[in-house]
């Protein structure tokens, strides 16, 4: 299959010298996007700033949280399964000042407005499969399970980033994927290339089963 990986935070420019930003280390991302590389699938890894080696596959590096809309709705034209695993802003500053922002010795605001939602944005009716991601401190179910549908993803794969033993900047994790049908699946705490190699296995099966049906439903009509 044609694999379009994404990793890694995005970087939201405030002045040329300053940035928001998150806490995502893109290990989890670049483990998935090797994973699938290894099982002989086309891979193309779009990432953000990270300080990890470039592995031997098509990278494609971008920064801001408007890049990455852009490469991941350009890979997408030609893939079948994508994986967004990057850890994409939800919100960027409303202005980005041309020189540096002068220290001040009293409170300021920044304001802030929504980044666009890369998978929000993807068109409905498509012929590639998508797994999203939840990082959750709370109520992980819950929000897993809204945003499978609110972003209209096929799949979700949910992690607890309140545990400092698993997620963001660590070498190991544990997930619950929900899926559009059928029973949650939990892979147990394992450093994240071995989490990556089950997650690959499990996103085929499931786009597998998904074009099947898809097909199906389009012989019927
Ligand atoms: O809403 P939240 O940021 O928790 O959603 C996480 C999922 O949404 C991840 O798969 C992430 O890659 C994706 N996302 C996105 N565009 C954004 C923010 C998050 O596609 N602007």
């Amino acid at each position: 299959m044609k694999f379009v990986v994404t990793a890694g935070p995005t970087r939201e420019p405030i002045d040329p010298v300053r940035y928001l930003s998150n806490r995502s280390s893109g290990k989890m991302g670049y483990a998935i996007a090797e994973a699938a590389f290894e099982e002989r699938h086309e891979v193309v890894l779009i990432s953000g700033p990270v300080c990890l080696p470039p592995p031997p596959l098509n990278l494609l590096r971008v920064s801001t949280s408007d890049e990455m809309f852009d490469a991941v709705h350009a890979a997408v034209r030609d893939c079948d399964v994508l994986v967004m695993c990057a850890a994409v802003a939800d919100y960027k500053p409303a202005q980005v000042t041309t020189s540096k922002m002068k220290k001040r010795d009293e409170k300021f605001s920044l304001e802030l407005v929504p980044a666009r939602d890369i998978l929000q944005s993807l068109p409905r009716d498509r012929d590639f499969f998508v797994a999203g991601f939840a990082a959750e401190t709370n109520d992980i179910e819950r929000n897993a399970r809204e945003k499978l549908r609110h972003k209209n993803c096929n799949m979700i794969i949910a992690n607890d980033v309140s545990d400092s033993a698993i997620g963001m900047e660590s070498d190991n994790n544990a997930v619950t994927i929900f899926f559009e049908y059928g029973a949650p699946k939990s892979i147990a705490c394992a450093p994240k290339n071995v989490i990556a190699r089950q997650l690959v296995k499990i996103i085929c099966e499931t786009a597998q089963k998904t074009f099947d049906k898809k097909n199906l439903r389009m012989n019927d009509s």
